[in-house]
């Protein structure tokens, strides 16, 4: 293949790749989007297959099986709650091949453009691997859930970082750069705290690609350079996209040493007894009634329904309302769950149709009117404070506006507060009737009501 040819077709592959990107924005194109990026993919790697001529190479071919029915292995078995630690395992996957293409094929020979190049390939490279293992090991609870701060940490991370640029620069050592790259990873991941991994694995999926783009530079690859770049530019707006939501900073989330937990003005005080399961404050013979009469019904799923896996039980509740005459709508918050998708993935996985999806800014201006609101394990995304309680991880955070809703039934475990430690004045209001236990269990007990 001509070198023109290589390039023109690459091109079309990473044009492929950028229209499933575009098509993934949208929940009803997100399926296409992810099969149109694949083929972007597929096709760069039989690019390169044929511009090195590697198609007759059987241990590649072999390597490729290998991969291929591993990876389609994992992801049949993978389930909602584990995507973020199988994503964070990929990136740094792809992290390492990058850091291995580039240590493979340096020689002395090279530019020394694309000699730092390889070396700047590898730094990033390994950091990914070793962060994101990292990510994955807290995220399957194989290490500590908790941020882990060792003493001087910071000093620690400047030190490293500053040890491996001078590795690059003055003593170009692959070996030592490697090792060096492998320990900041690890204690960078590690700091943070286990539920803002997902941050974290955003910004190395976005590292891996970096990494793939300057391996791309070392060895004089164009297509790998801008499918590197690409993946590199998705995942910094993709984190970026999730620390406003959240209303955090980045670098707060990567270097703060406290937990998320806190106390500030304007929040409601930490009830002590609040994880406690307590009765509903509304007279219990009112529920059935508040239930049957409701034309108007929204639904707000968060992390708690993803842990109790009660999506099917409230796709069935939701059937039963709308077979009673009633509207029903989801109101899905942008940071709800742990990841980005995470309930609309797990409401399309008992066909919800897509209509009744609806972003934060859209149903907003409709609590106020409906008759009845459905908390399914959602708190932090539904809590009022984050509109009065300065200095909480969630004050500024866009809330959906549950506290205007006529009734709200919460399906949460417990009263105490959400993943950001900041104690719900909803469960306090004379309009909020509680079921507190598992989510699964409390759907079934108002779905008995309705039949
Ligand atoms: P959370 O604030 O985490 O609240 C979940 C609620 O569900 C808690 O009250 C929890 O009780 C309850 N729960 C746990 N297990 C349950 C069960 N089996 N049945 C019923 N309820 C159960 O959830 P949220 O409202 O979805 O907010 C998400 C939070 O995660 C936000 O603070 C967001 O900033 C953060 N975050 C999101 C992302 C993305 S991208 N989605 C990434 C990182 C962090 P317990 O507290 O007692 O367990």
């Amino acid at each position: 293949m001509t070198e023109k040819m290589y390039f023109i077709l690459g091109v079309v592959a990473v044009l492929i790749v950028l229209a499933g990107i575009v098509l993934m924005s949208r929940v009803r194109s997100a399926r296409a989007g992810n099969a149109l990026g694949a083929v972007g993919l597929v096709l760069a790697v039989v690019l390169m297959l044929l511009k090195q001529q590697l198609l007759s190479n059987t241990m590649l071919w072999t390597a490729m099986a290998v991969g291929l029915l591993l990876g389609a292995w994992m992801a049949a078995r993978v389930s909602m709650l584990g995507m973020p630690q199988m994503v964070a395992l990929l990136n740094g996957l792809g992290g390492l091949a990058s850091a291995l293409v580039v240590y493979s094929v340096k020689t002395p020979a090279s530019s020394p453009f694309e000699y730092y190049a390889g070396l700047l390939a590898l730094a990033i490279g390994m950091v990914t691997f070793s962060g994101s293992m990292a990510a994955a090991g807290k995220l399957a609870r194989l290490l500590p859930q908790r941020q882990v701060v060792l003493p001087g940490h910071s000093v620690l991370s400047c030190g490293l970082l500053l040890l491996m640029l001078l590795t690059i620069a003055v003593w170009p050592q692959p070996v030592i750069l490697g090792i060096l790259s492998l320990v900041f990873g690890w204690i960078f991941a590690i700091r943070v705290g286990g539920a803002d991994m997902p941050i974290t694995i955003s910004l190395l999926n976005s590292t891996s690609g970096v990494a793939g783009g300057v391996a791309g530079i070392a060895i004089g690859d164009p297509v790998l350079t801008c499918i590197g770049a690409v993946v590199g530019a998705s995942g910094l707006l993709l984190t970026q996209i999730m620390c406003r939501a959240m209303n955090r900073s980045l670098l707060k989330i990567l270097f703060s040493t406290g937990s998320t937990k806190s106390e500030a003005k304007g929040a409601p005080a930490a009830e002590p007894g609040a994880a406690a399961p307590t009765e509903a404050k509304a007279p219990e013979a009112d529920l059935p009634a508040i239930l049957r009469s409701a034309k108007d019904v929204i639904i707000v799923p968060g992390y708690g329904m993803a842990l109790a896996q009660a999506q099917a039980a409230v796709k069935t509740l939701a059937d039963r309302f709308a077979e009673l005459g009633a509207k029903v709508r989801y109101a899905i918050h942008p940071v709800a769950g742990r990841m980005p998708g995470h309930m609309n993935v797990l409401l399309c996985e008992v066909d919800v149709p897509y209509e009744q999806l609806h972003e934060l800014d859209d149903i907003n201006p409709d609590f106020a009117a409906c008759d009845l609101v459905l908390v399914v394990g959602a708190n932090d995304t539904i809590n009022p404070a984050a509109n009065t309680a300065e200095g909480t991880p969630i004050y500024g955070m866009p809330v959906l506006a549950v506290a205007e809703a006529k009734w709200t039934v919460v399906c949460n475990l417990d009263t105490g507060p959400g993943y950001a430690g900041v104690p719900n004045a909803i469960y306090d209001s004379p309009k909020t009737i509680l079921r507190l236990g598992d989510a699964k269990e409390s759907l079934k007990q108002l779905l008995q009501m309705l039949n």
